[in-house]
């Protein structure tokens, strides 16, 4: 081993001059600082991070199926999806041709019976049950409940009237009731979500 001159000091006295190949005892501190910054920011996103990702019951409710079989011409039913209220309407020949007839040009919020609905049930309406102006849930999917105007829904809070295509046609509405992404699981078995 070297022995210690002035040109050569222990490495004690360079540990205590801050100097020891190059890296600082003030640099260990504040690399010991970041890295426990590090675990400690991370063990705070950890439960950040599991909060955020859906719990079981969540997902569970992410998708609702229903069994359409039952729902004759003219009647309509009412699920929860969500926690939030879904009309499930079977049209009636009458009510496919008075949504057939609009002029979508006419429209607040164009769309046609076909974009609403999916090939091959074209007579099923899916639409969450929710009013677009603040919220409401319309009339019309009850028995016995008054449609509005257009023979759809009807919300009773400020007016708004929607078509047998579920789109708005008078009142403050600014949208049709909103169709949730759904598919036939077979003839008669929808999932919504
Ligand atoms: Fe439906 Fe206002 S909430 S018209």
């Amino acid at each position: 081993m070297a022995e210690a001159t002035i040109d050569n000091p222990p490495v004690e006295k360079r540990v205590a001059d801050g100097e020891d190949g190059g890296v600082r005892r003030r640099d260990f501190i504040e690399i010991a600082a970041v890295s426990f910054g590090g675990v400690g920011a991370l063990s705070v996103l950890y439960p950040l991070i599991s909060q955020m990702a859906p719990s079981k019951d969540v997902l569970a409710e992410s998708s609702t199926e229903l069994d359409v079989s039952a729902i004759q011409p003219g009647q309509a039913v009412k699920a929860v999806f969500r926690k939030q209220p879904l009309f499930v309407r079977r049209l009636t020949p009458k009510e496919i041709a008075e949504a057939n007839a609009v002029d979508i040009g006419s429209l607040r919020d164009p769309a046609t019976l076909e974009e609403r609905t999916k090939e091959g049930h074209e007579d099923m309406l899916i639409t969450m049950g929710v009013c677009t102006h603040l919220g409401c849930v319309p009339l019309g999917a009850g028995e016995g409940e008054v449609k509005g105007e257009f023979g759809g829904y009807f919300c009773p809070c400020h007016g708004s009237h929607y078509d047998t295509a579920a789109r708005i046609r008078k009142g403050p509405a600014p949208l049709n009731l909103q169709v949730p992404e759904y598919e036939f699981t077979s003839d008669t078995t929808v999932k919504v979500g």
